[in-house]
């Protein structure tokens, strides 16, 4: 089969688009709920493999934010399929890694000029300032692999967020001038479509914690692998 040129995929991720406007009144129910009750939420579309809909999301956040600039961008959009050593293809492993990996990188890229105007505003690093939270995952520990057998069937998933831990530390050591911190944060084992029904937490059980460390993130943190509990997680 003869690869898509990149004004064919420009296409496709513009049909796609189409395709996915018409589903957000359906999908993010429980989002709309809360947009209208609280006018401060305001949800936007973003397909995070697609680069026409990055740039468009980048235009309604500035718009939204003004010259106050974005004081936090957590990449939290991912994906998952069970893929063992025998199941795993080419296929899945690029599928995955683009959505887990390289999409968090393009996003932060795209978003830098916002996040950049927010930290010139303040001093310190933190949430309060500017920060960049890369939603990881107990799986991509390279020193626990031994201890959790379970992720030998996601073969793609957990190489996809180990790798999406190094755009963390490059991330933390590049922009650390700038005043803008970057972590890998572990959301814990969780109750959603991802996580499945055997998940020990529901996500509001997580959120309390989530919501103290992000808080709680200094310079210290800058590059840190953390744990919803604010635990240091082994890279
Ligand atoms: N749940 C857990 O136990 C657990 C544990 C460790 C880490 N994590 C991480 O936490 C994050 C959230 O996971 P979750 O448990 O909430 O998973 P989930 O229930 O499957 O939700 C994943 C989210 O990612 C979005 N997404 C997927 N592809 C996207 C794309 N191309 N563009 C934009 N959005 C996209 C989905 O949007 P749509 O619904 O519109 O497709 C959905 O909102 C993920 O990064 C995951 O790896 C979760």
């Amino acid at each position: 089969m003869k690869p898509l040129g990149k004004e064919e995929s420009v296409r496709v991720c513009e049909t796609e688009m189409a395709g996915t406007e018409l589903a957000l009144e359906e999908k993010a129910q429980e989002l709309q709920q809360l947009s209208k009750q609280y006018s401060n939420i305001k949800l936007l579309q973003l397909d995070v493999v697609c680069e026409n809909s990055i740039k468009k999301v980048v235009k309604e956040v500035e718009e939204i934010v003004g010259d106050k600039g974005l004081n936090c961008l957590i990449n939290n959009a991912g994906i998952n399929v069970l893929a063992s050593l025998e199941e795993v293809t080419a296929e899945t492993m690029l599928t995955i890694y683009e959505t887990n990996t390289v999409a968090q990188l393009m996003v932060t890229k795209a978003f830098l000029p916002l996040l950049r105007k927010a930290a010139q505003l303040s001093t310190g690093m933190g949430c309060h300032r500017a920060a960049i939270i890369n939603m990881s995952s107990l799986a991509a520990s390279m020193q626990l692999v031994q201890a959790n057998e379970m992720f030998l069937k996601v073969y793609p998933y957990r190489i996809a967020k180990t790798a999406l831990n190094m755009i963390t530390r490059c991330l933390a050591a590049d922009l650390k001038s700038d005043g803008i911190l970057c972590i890998s944060l572990h959301p814990g084992w969780l109750q959603t479509d991802m996580g499945g029904n055997m998940a020990p937490m529901q996500v509001q059980e997580a959120i309390p914690g989530i919501l103290s460390v992000l808080d709680r993130l200094g310079e210290k943190e800058n590059g840190s692998f953390l744990d919803w509990q604010g635990e240091t997680l082994p890279w």
